[in-house]
């Protein structure tokens, strides 16, 4: 496996494998990988000839008070995740790699991007669709992978594909959690021992929505509200948002008659945390 950090390498080296007539498949990451990522790659290096990880904290997707800066990164340990789990090449560019100082040229997809993270987190999907349009670009894969830990990014990917044609297959993979239910974040390093134990009222609350919807409840405000009165009982959980929408525009709904997205957003600490299920 090699290690690039320029656009030219990655299109030399894809150049070479488009030439044997390998299929290329690719996963965008920001590093610090975990076994939720490794499920990506895993997943790529069983449906491609050649897999293609990205590492980078792009810039542009965090908001001024966000965690840019303190984002963990560690790509020695990627190297070794990204190689266990089959990759043969991480592009981990310099941000002056990726954006001239006056760049002018953005991708804004409209309407999936108000509401959820969208509305929480001004000018986010701005900055992960301009990245992830200049990678599509400039590594070209068959197909790229997206975890639906980040269900309103997978939306997001999947429009923007079909409104700019890009020619390549979005393929969604399952949430990897750890043996208690937490879903795997590179921002649960974040958390101290006792905001690790009450992180788990995400996924215990999303679980009692589940258990409801499966009772038969069709009622979306029922839904959110066995969610906030569950996360209300744990003091160090602040509600961002908690949200039931239609699976495909990601619109609230008053009913619940078609697939439906359950997404929330807890701040544990000072630490936000996403997590969501379909159904
Ligand atoms: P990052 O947070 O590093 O996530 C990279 C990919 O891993 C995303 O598709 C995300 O949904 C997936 N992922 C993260 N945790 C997961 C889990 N527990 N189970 C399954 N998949 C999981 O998402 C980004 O980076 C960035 O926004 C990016 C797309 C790279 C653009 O900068």
């Amino acid at each position: 496996m090699h290690i690039v950090h320029t656009i030219k390498e990655v299109r030399a080296q894809i150049k070479l494998w488009r030439n044997e007539g390998l299929s290329v498949g690719y996963i965008p990451t920001m590093g610090f990988l975990h076994e939720g990522h490794a499920s990506l790659i895993k997943k790529a290096s069983e449906e491609n000839d050649r897999v293609v990880v990205s590492i980078f904290v792009n810039p542009i997707q965090f908001g001024p008070n966000e965690d840019f800066e303190k984002y963990p990164r560690d790509l020695k340990r990627d190297s070794y995740i990204c190689s266990s789990n089959g990759a043969h090449l991480i592009f981990a560019p310099e941000p002056s790699e990726m954006y001239v100082q006056n760049n002018s040229t953005f991708v804004d997809v409209e309407n999936i991007t108000e509401g959820l993270c969208g509305a929480k987190r001004p000018g986010h999907f701005k900055g992960v669709c301009t990245v992830v349009s200049k990678f599509f670009n400039i590594i070209s894969p068959d197909r790229a992978y997206f975890g639906e830990k980040d269900a309103q990014q997978l939306a997001v990917i999947r429009k923007m594909v079909i409104d700019l044609n890009f020619n390549i297959e979005i393929v969604g993979c399952p949430i990897v959690r750890e043996p208690d239910g937490l879903a795997l974040s590179s921002r649960n390093t974040y958390l101290s021992a006792e905001e690790r134990k009450a992180a788990l009222i995400l996924n215990k609350s999303l679980k009692l929505a589940k258990a409801s919807l499966e009772a038969g409840e069709k009622n979306p405000s029922e839904i959110k509200r066995t969610i906030i009165d569950e996360l209300s009982k744990e003091p160090l959980a602040k509600i961002d948002y908690v949200e039931v929408v239609d699976s495909l525009s990601l619109k609230p709904i008053d009913s619940i008659n078609n697939k439906i997205l359950v997404a929330i957003a807890v701040y544990i600490g000072k630490t936000r945390l996403i997590d969501n299920f379909s159904f």
